[in-house]
Formats: structure tokens, sequence, C-alpha cells
């Protein structure tokens, strides 16, 4: 199978380009730019440069191609920081894309929505019928993304798919990815430079959080299912793990497990009276539809927490 993925020099953007290309799939990429530790990768592989938002840029790129991942966005902060790049990025880029993908021909399209389209999730069950309501300006200009699915998947032969992770963790491929806003991560690396896990509120907020690998799993579940749904409509799909953590039971676990691989004691800090600030109900994130299809997440929380914390000392913070 031909694969274009979009961002593919991004944080999951290089886990999904590199497990395509193990499974003997042929990878094209597209990204902004590179940072200086993918050159290397940049040379041996087939690699287009370009800007999401103008469609000149998208000229050719998916000409032969089967499947498109697209996993080109900015991220939460960078959305809160310019929220009308945010628009332009993620809603107007994915219609850019999509329209050349449905253009050429691609069978499918695979959009990488995310959680966050939701919004607040306290003590609810959320499957795929739950309404979105999202709280950021990431969360709408990603939810304007898997608008732009639904209008092509109505107005084409193209098949689109948005799926919707849960909260990801884990090592990135290249040093360079901007992956240390996610709270794992965070807590792994400013363990290991200050020997302290800083929350800044109490921490009683409840995520699902999802491995890297079982995004990746995920997308390879929808990417390679025979079937997904009506003809004519954008398949939506959940993406979780079956966990229902609060912060601070996580920022007490990492500090557990990167306390053991940094050799020394790490505490876990939050602001005075945390303690008596009651854990949010928990939130039940399901993703039956996709475990439908064979998805089944393999996140074991604890080891996820471990490989990062080992990847960060590897760096040496
Ligand atoms: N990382 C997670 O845990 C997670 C969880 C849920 C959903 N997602 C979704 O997965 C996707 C990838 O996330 P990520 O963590 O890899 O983000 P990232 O910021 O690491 O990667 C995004 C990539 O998109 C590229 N890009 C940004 N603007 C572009 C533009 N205008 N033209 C071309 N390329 C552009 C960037 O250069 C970058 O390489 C996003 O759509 C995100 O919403 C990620």
């Amino acid at each position: 199978m031909r694969v274009l993925v979009s961002g593919g020099l991004g944080y999951l953007g290089a886990h999904v380009a590199r497990r395509f290309e193990e499974r003997g799939d042929a990878v094209r990429v597209f990204d902004r730019s590179a940072h200086e530790d993918q050159a290397g990768w940049v040379a041996d592989h087939d690699v287009i440069f370009g800007d999401l938002t103008a469609p000149a840029w998208l000229a050719g790129i998916c000409e032969g191609v089967d499947l498109v991942v697209h996993a080109a966005a900015l991220n939460q902060q960078a959305c809160a920081a310019d929220p009308q790049l945010a628009v332009r990025v993620n809603a107007l880029g994915t219609r850019n894309l999509i329209a050349k993908a449905a253009e050429a021909g691609v069978r499918r399209f695979v959009y990488l929505s995310t959680i966050h389209v939701y919004g607040r999730l306290a003590g609810a069950t959320v499957d795929e019928t739950y309404p979105p309501r999202p709280a950021t300006d990431y969360g709408v200009t990603k939810l304007a993304g898997e608008g732009y699915c639904q209008v092509f998947a109505a107005a084409s032969a193209l098949q689109a798919v948005c799926l919707r992770p849960a909260n990801g963790f884990g090592p990135p491929v290249f040093a360079s990815a901007d992956c240390w806003m996610l709270a794992v991560n965070d807590f792994c690396r400013t363990a290991y430079r200050t020997g302290e896990i800083v929350l800044n509120s109490p921490g009683n907020q409840r995520r699902d959080f999802l491995a890297l690998a079982d995004t990746v799993r995920a997308i390879e579940t929808v990417a390679d299912a025979p079937e997904l749904g009506a003809v004519g409509v954008a398949a939506v799909f959940n993406a979780g793990a079956g966990l229902s953590l609060t912060i601070r039971e996580v920022a007490r676990m990492a500090a557990e497990v990167c306390g053991e691989v940094y050799g020394r004691p790490v505490r876990v800090v939050a602001p005075p009276g945390s303690e008596n600030v009651p854990d949010d109900p928990a939130v039940d994130y399901r993703f039956d539809r996709l475990a439908a299809l064979g998805y089944e997440p393999a996140t074991d929380l604890r080891a996820g927490i471990r490989s990062v914390a080992e990847y960060v000392a590897s760096l040496g913070g």
C-alpha cells in the first residue's frame, strides 16, 4: 500500500511513518520543515516539504496514494497562542488536504482527531454518540477538521475516518519532538531535572492515558479494516486505553517509577489544600466500535512511564 503521512516528522506522525514502513508499505511524508536530528532520516526517505494552508504546496502529493494518515496540525498550546492560525491549519489545512486526496482517488483518509473535541469530561460515559462540546481552540478546530471529513465522504468515493485518541504519552522517535507538554512526559523530564513533580492544580481531573504505541495500533486498525460503516459518511472512532486515572495518581506513579529509574527520591508537590479537593468522578472513554474491528490496547501505564523515564535519562534530561 502507498501511504502518505502528513505531519510525519511530528511526534505521532513519525511513529506512524516508521510503523507503516516496518510493515512494508511505501511511505511518503509531508511536513512543514525538519529539525536537525531528522536530516539523516529525511535524506533516506520520500519527504515532501510544504504548508497545508496553501493548496499549491499540495499539488501532486496524493497521486498514486492509497491511504492518507493526516497527522499535521497545531497542538493545544499553539492553537491557544494563535487561534487564527489554528483555524487555518487544523480546519482549512484539513480541507485542503482531503480535497486533494479525493481528487487523486485516494481510497481512505484517516484524520487524527482527538478526545478534546468532547470538551470537559467528568463522570461521563463517552462513546462516539456523546455530544462534542469542545472547550479550547484546539478542540474547536479539530472538530472543524472532522466536519470537512464528513463533507468529502459525502461528496466523493473517499472513505474518511475520524479517530479520536485519548491523552497520549511515550518516548518520541526524534529528540526534537514537541511532546513535553504531555503530562506523563513532562512529569518524567521534570523529575529528572529537579527531583520534583510540581502540579499547578490539585490534580483531581481524570484522564484516559494512551501509550503512543496503542494510538499507532488504533491507526493501523482503521487503515486495515475492510469495512468502516455506512458509505458516504465519515466513520468516527474513539481510541482509549480503558484507564480513568487522576492527574495526581499518575504523578504519584511517575514519582515512584522515576525514583527507581533515576536512583533518587522524587516528590510530588501540589498547591496547598489540594488533599481536600475530591477526585472528579470517573470517565468511561468507550472504544467499543474500534474494539469490534480488532483493536485492543496494550497500555501498561507503569511500564510506559518507565520507558519515558529511561528515554529522558538517555538524553541526560
Ligand atoms: N500526541 C498525542 O498524544 C495526540 C493525541 C490525540 C490526537 N493527536 C493528534 O495527532 C496529530 C499529531 O499530533 P502530534 O502530537 O504528532 O503533533 P506534533 O505537533 O508533534 O506534529 C504535528 C506536525 O504537523 C506539522 N505541521 C504543523 N503545521 C503544518 C502546516 N501548516 N503544514 C504542514 N505541516 C504542518 C508540524 O511540523 C509537525 O511535524 C494531531 O492532529 C493531534 O491533534 C495527538
